[in-house]
C-alpha cells in the first residue's frame, strides 16, 4: 500500500515549547509518512531533541498538535543507555520482559533482532563493559528492533563513533528500516549521514522558529552511491540558503 493511503506516521502542527520561559521551538510543522525516514538537522541547541521528545510524547508541548499514526515507537540515543549488570541478550530482552512476553517468544525476538545488527551468540553473552562502543550501540538498536516498532526516533545515535563504524551502522539502520518497514525521525548534525539514511531532510531554524524548510534527497536510502551523495551534500551547502546555518554553534552551550 502506498504511504499516502495509510496516513502519516507523525504529524506536528504549530508545535511550540519553552523551558523556564525561554522559547526554544516556535511553530514547528513536520509530517513523516508511514515507512518514511526523515532526517532532522540543525545547529546545536536549536531544539531538535526537544522536538523529538515532544513528538514521542516524552514532554508535552506548550502549544500545537501532535498526531501519531504509528502503533509503537522505539528510541535510540547517542549513548546506548544499557543496563550495566545485564548481558547484551538480557538488555535486548528487557523491554519484552517488562511487557510480559513469554520466554520462548522473547528468545526468538532477541535472536532475530540481534541478527539484524550482526551481533552473534558470543556477543549476546557479554556485558556492556566487555563490548566496544559500536557493539553497545548495536545492542541499543537491537533492543529497539526487538519490540517491532513501526516508528523509531534516533537522536544522534552515531555521533560518537568513528567514520568507518558510522557508515556500517548507517547501513544497518537503512537495511533494518527497509526490512521492518519502520518510519523514522533521525536527528543528526552530519548532512552526509542525513543524505545517506533519509528520504527527506528537514532543517530546524537556528533561532528556534521551528522547521525552516525541507528537501527531498534524490533516490532511495541504501541505493545512492558516494559520488551522488557527495554532489547532493555539496549542492546543499554551497547553493542552498536553507543550509546556511547548519554548522553554526550555539555559544551559550559552550559557556
Ligand atoms: N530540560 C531543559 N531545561 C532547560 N533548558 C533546556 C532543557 N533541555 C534543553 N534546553 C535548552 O533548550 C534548547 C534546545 O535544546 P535541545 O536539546 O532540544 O537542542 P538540540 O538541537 O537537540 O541540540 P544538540 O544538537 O546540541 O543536541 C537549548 O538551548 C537547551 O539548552
Ligand atoms: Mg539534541
Amino acid at each position: 500500500m502506498a504511504a499516502a493511503e495509510v496516513g502519516p506516521s507523525l504529524s506536528l502542527r504549530g508545535v511550540s515549547h519553552a523551558y523556564l520561559g525561554r522559547t526554544v521551538v516556535d511553530g514547528a510543522n513536520l509530517t513523516v509518512a508511514a515507512g518514511e525516514v526523515v532526517a532532522l538537522v540543525g545547529p546545536s541547541g536549536c531544539g531538535k531533541s526537544t522536538l523529538a521528545h515532544i513528538a514521542a510524547g516524552v514532554i508535552a508541548p506548550l502549544r500545537g498538535r501532535v498526531e501519531r499514526g504509528y502503533r509503537r515507537h522505539g528510541m535510540v540515543f547517542q549513548e546506548p543507555r544499557l543496563l550495566p549488570w545485564a548481558t547484551a541478550r538480557h538488555n535486548i530482552a528487557y523491554p519484552l520482559r517488562i511487557g510480559g512476553m513469554k520466554r520462548g517468544e522473547r528468545h526468538e525476538r532477541v535472536t532475530a533482532a540481534a541478527a539484524r545488527v550482526a551481533l552473534d551468540a558470543a556477543d549476546l553473552g557479554k556485558y556492556p563493559v566487555e563490548l566496544s562502543g559500536g557493539m553497545r550501540q548495536r545492542v541499543a538498536i537491537a533492543r529497539v528492533l526487538a519490540v517491532e516498532p513501526d516508528f523509531v526516533y534516533f537522536d544522534e545515535p552515531f555521533t560518537a563513533l568513528d567514520v568507518a563504524l558510522k557508515r556500517r551502522m548507517q547501513d544497518l539502520v537503512i537495511a533494518a528500516a527497509r526490512a521492518a518497514h519502520f518510519g523514522a525521525l533521525f536527528i543528526t548534525h552530519d548532512l552526509m549521514e542525513a543524505a545517506r539514511i533519509a528520504h527527506r531532510v528537514a532543517v530546524m531554524d537556528v533561532h528556534g522558529r521551528g522547521i525552516s524548510g525541507e528537501r527531498a534527497i534524490p533516490g532511495q536510502p541504501g541505493q545512492r552511491d558516494d559520488g551522488e551523495l557527495f554532489r547532493v551534500v555539496t549542492a546543499f551547502l554551497r547553493d542552498d540558503d536553507l543550509f546556511r546555518h547548519i554548522h553554526d554553534v550555539d555559544e551559550r552551550r559552550l559557556a
